[in-house]
């Protein structure tokens, strides 16, 4: 949420057209939009809804928007369910005692999709986002390791925290509001991500944790998370120093299950003792909901639980808000139900297969190079091949804006902050046929970008926040 400053005077528009105000023409004749201050009087409803949604043409349109990992479609039945239960709060359990079960159920098929040892011992909950999601399993990690060294009689400060410098901005937040050294991991040369060696070289009896992204959000790229775990459990053989694993599975939770079922990255890696994702990314419902699951009771502290009324009982809750939308929990109920593993399986691969033929059309469009193919997540990153001179990413992005794409460009963080690449995004919803106009613009953008005499864009504070 953007920290929004306040302004002393309003916008003095005044749209003097009769048809604004149908239910009372007279004060559609002098209608100030307020929009620094209340106004005194109330506007019809019909009058309120023309202006706010004629204000609201002015965003992108979601479907184009080739930046974001967030669900923009879900079909008709879907939005009609999420409408029906807009009025729900989710921590009402006592009065919405099915809503609260359908949080249930998807836990549990989140715990037994990733492989939790025994799936009833599995504790977790949704979220609104993953960034919550990460901020509680992060409480729990620091708050875990707090009770070790208490009971080893060891100095429980400065705790820290190890992951690549790639992760999503909520990593560095966790830190920065629970007073944890964030200790990162740089890119070097082709390595755009964590290693499991350069993690293991940080880690020390401070450390509550290591982080493992699934996939990265700078590129699509899966971290090796195996590798992560075998090499702390050599740590832990030679030294005794045990850190246990998250896996920040923010888009790669709700894919690699379905498509990389072989890949080992999740509760079946004894290390992992806790998984996120975002319930609104390739969970496939619109924004507002992520999930956090724990492989079983002891990797969350007893302490961290409050218990809220739930039919007379005590219902244990574990969240940062108190109050929540209800309808995002049934709309991933919805898609679970309604698509099964087979459906998430094939609405995953029509991505996947979109994501790499678009990656390798990308590559023959220009003098441009992958970072990544799309193979992983359906998402991959490209540059300007060395020896362009006549632009850069940042041109590319802003003229694709103007046939409506929005495709971000950003620069890598240390120790590549030489490169700057622009990321496209595959989500259900994106289809062969678009990505076709997609390389059909880019392909027609080329040469109008190689007539310029160099960028035009600087980037200037293109750093990555999402
Ligand atoms: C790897 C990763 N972690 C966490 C987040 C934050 O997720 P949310 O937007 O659901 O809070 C993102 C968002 O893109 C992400 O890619």
């Amino acid at each position: 949420m953007a920290l929004h400053p306040a302004r002393s005077a309003g916008r003095q528009h005044r749209p003097r057209h009769p048809l604004h105000g149908l239910a009372n023409p007279a004060l559609g004749e002098d209608i100030i939009v307020p929009t620094e201050r209340l106004a005194t009087q109330p506007l019809p409803a019909d009058t309120a809804y023309q202006l706010v949604h004629d204000e609201l043409l002015l965003d992108g349109n979601a479907q184009l928007n080739l930046a974001t990992f967030v669900t923009t479609w879900m079909e008709p039945e879907a939005g009609r369910l999420m409408a029906g239960c807009a009025e729900k709060n989710m921590i009402d359990k006592d009065e919405y005692p099915q809503t609260a079960e359908l949080e249930r159920r998807c836990v549990s098929m989140l715990a037994h999709l990733w492989h939790a040892p025994v799936p009833e011992r599995a504790v977790g909950c949704s979220t609104t986002g993953s960034s919550e999601a990460c901020m509680l399993a992060g409480m729990a990690l620091k708050r875990r390791w707090v009770r070790r060294r208490e009971a080893a009689g060891q100095p429980a400060d400065r705790p820290n925290l190890v992951m690549g410098a790639n992760v999503q901005v909520c990593w560095e937040k966790f830190c920065n509001y629970w007073e944890v050294e964030a200790r990162t991991v740089p890119m070097e040369g082709e390595r755009f991500h964590l290693g499991a060696e350069e993690a293991v070289a940080l880690c020390d009896e401070r450390t509550i944790g290591v982080v493992t992204v699934l996939g990265s959000t700078f590129d699509g790229s899966y971290e090796p998370v195996a590798e992560v775990a075998a090499a702390l459990d050599k740590l832990q053989a030679t030294t005794g120093i045990d850190v246990p694993v998250h896996v920040d599975g923010a888009s790669g939770a709700m894919v690699a299950p379905f498509l990389d079922p072989d890949l080992l990255w999740d509760f079946r890696l004894e290390r992992v003792a806790s998984i996120n994702t975002s319930g609104h990314k390739y969970g496939l419902v619109y924004p507002g909901v992520g999930w956090v699951l724990w492989r079983d009771q002891e990797a969350l502290p007893a302490e961290l639980i409050f218990n809220v009324n739930y039919l007379g009982g005590n219902m244990p809750t574990f969240a940062l808000n108190f109050s929540r939308p209800g309808a995002q929990v049934v709309g991933q109920y919805y898609m679970f139900l309604r698509l099964g593993s087979h459906g998430f399986q094939a609405v995953h691969q029509a991505s996947r297969d979109v994501a790499t033929w678009l990656a390798s059309e990308v590559e023959r469009a220009g003098p441009f190079k992958l970072i990544t193919k799309g193979d992983e997540l359906p998402v991959f990153a490209f540059t300007t091949l060395t020896g362009t001179n006549a632009f850069n990413v940042f041109d590319v992005s802003r003229r694709m804006r103007e046939r409506g794409w929005l495709v971000p460009a950003y620069t890598f963080p240390p120790n590549r902050s030489d490169l700057s690449v622009l990321r496209v995004v595959v989500r259900n919803g994106f289809s062969r046929d678009l990505a076709e106009l997609f390389v059909h613009d880019l392909a027609r953008l080329v040469p109008e970008l190689q007539r310029q005499s160099g960028p035009l864009e600087t980037g200037d504070g293109a750093g990555f926040h999402h």
